[in-house]
């Protein structure tokens, strides 16, 4: 089990490369199944999250490969619908996979991924939707067997919620869909287009994404394609949190800065001075970070929730009270009890974490029980007082690349044992 060791209030500066957005590799490797050829994903990340759904794609017949950054998958060779659980349980993204075998095969048989970190993640509105679009689904013991024989068939899907995991599949699905397919109150979220952008590439007819109705136009088939994925904001912002809470300036290379439309904004009124320019963001942090007031968590445009434990991390520093409000998912402050660990004065009911900023943090031994959480923690002991060990690093190393290298180049002391 590796841990890190972090040696907290060492100052960062200089330059970073930020990577390619976890959120939209994973649905565009699944969207590869549709593809009947050699797709090549630029700006793919080393994730354990990556690597998973590659495994989920070799176990189906597709070939993959990294050249460089570059992933290169080859889906010519599909020819089995099943995926076994132990693929499935490894990333929990691995649904959006339901819609795009059962397109590609006309069948599909996988079991949902089980526990959970983050609060329940219900598939009940990819369900619903696959259901409308044609395909015959049995649910027994938690497996799925999804049947298509005569093809999926275009409809309206009006969303409850704008899911971004059921937008994605059902986009995946209705690509190839006879007709056309609209779903309304569809997620708006840049991964998003960006599997837009890698579907139509292939050949799809997809319009609108990005807003909250998408059409889609069915094709016949797909081709593969060359496609390079946009950069992560979460893993920007997580950069920027580290930057704010060690009082450093830090420059952050390919960022799209519309993506952080609601993150920069917060920054900015903790005191960090920012500046964008040709794809690079500047942050200058105060010496002290002023409070945040309040963050509430909304589906994009809004405040994304996986930025909110980061920014939570930094707000534990500032000066005054800050007020979070988690609106997308149940269980996301399960970190907090480990920055209190660290001397951070929080207090969470339900939906709200209300945070203290104290003075200082005091390095302890903590550990990280989710992804974002586990990213908190690391800008918590950056900006701390002496040394933290962090254990849980394998949830990190889900949607972080060499974090702790990346880190480590900016001037932190971390290392990984
Ligand atoms: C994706 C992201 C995740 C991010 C989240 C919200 C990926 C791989 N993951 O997760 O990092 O935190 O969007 O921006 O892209 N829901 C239902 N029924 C469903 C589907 C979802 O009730 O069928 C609920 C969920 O429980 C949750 C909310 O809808 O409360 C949002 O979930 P969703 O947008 O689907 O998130 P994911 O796609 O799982």
């Amino acid at each position: 089990m590796s841990r890190l060791l972090v040696k907290g209030r060492q100052k960062l500066s200089g330059e970073v490369s930020v990577q390619g957005a976890k959120n939209s590799a994973l649905p565009i490797l699944a969207a590869t199944v549709l593809a009947k050829g050699e797709s090549v994903l630029y700006h793919c990340p080393a994730l354990s999250d990556v690597d998973a759904s590659c495994g989920i794609l070799r176990y189906l017949g597709c070939k993959a490969r990294r050249e460089g950054e570059a992933l290169v998958i080859d889906s010519a060779g599909v020819d089995r619908a099943d995926i076994p659980d132990a693929l499935m349980r490894k990333t929990r993204s691995s649904i959006v996979f339901l819609g795009a075998v059962l397109a590609r095969t006309g069948r599909a048989k996988l079991c949902f991924p089980g526990g959970c970190e983050i609060g329940p993640r219900p598939i009940d509105m990819h369900l619903r939707a696959l259901r409308q679009l044609g395909a015959e689904i049995r649910e027994r013991h938690g497996c799925l067997d999804c049947r298509a024989p005569y093809g999926l068939k275009g409809c309206r899907v009006a969303l409850s919620f704008p899911s971004v995991g059921a937008t994605e599949d059902i986009m995946i699905a209705a690509v190839t869909a006879s007709g056309t397919t609209t779903i309304t109150n569809a997620a708006r979220e840049p991964e998003i287009t960006d599997l837009a952008d890698y579907l139509n590439r292939c050949g799809a007819r997809i319009y609108g994404a990005g807003e909250g109705v998408i059409v889609i136009d069915g094709v016949p088939s797909l081709h593969g394609a060359a496609h390079t994925i946009i950069p992560d904001r979460i893993v920007a912002a997580t950069l920027m949190s580290c930057a704010a809470v060690t009082g450093s300036a830090l420059t952050l290379r390919g960022v799209v800065s519309s993506h952080l439309g609601a993150v920069l904004p917060v920054f900015e009124e903790s005191g960090c001075h920012i500046r964008v320019s040709d794809g690079d963001l500047r942050l200058t942090a105060p010496q002290r970070l002023r409070s945040m007031r309040v963050v509430r968590t909304m589906p994009y445009p809004g405040f994304p929730t996986d930025a909110q434990a980061p920014l939570l991390a930094a707000a534990c520093f500032a000066e005054g009270t800050s007020v979070f409000v988690e609106n997308i998912f149940e269980n996301r402050y399960r970190h907090t009890a480990e920055l209190i660990r660290m001397g951070a004065s929080i207090k969470t009911e339900g939906k709200v974490a209300v945070v203290e900023g104290v003075p200082r943090l005091y390095g302890a031994s903590v550990e990280a029980t989710d992804l974002r959480g586990a990213a908190a923690l690391v800008i918590a002991a950056l900006g701390a007082e002496g040394q933290s060990e962090i254990s849980g690093v394998r949830y990190l190393e889900r949607g972080y690349e060499r974090l702790e290298q990346t880190l480590s180049d900016l001037g932190a002391e971390i290392r990984k044992v």
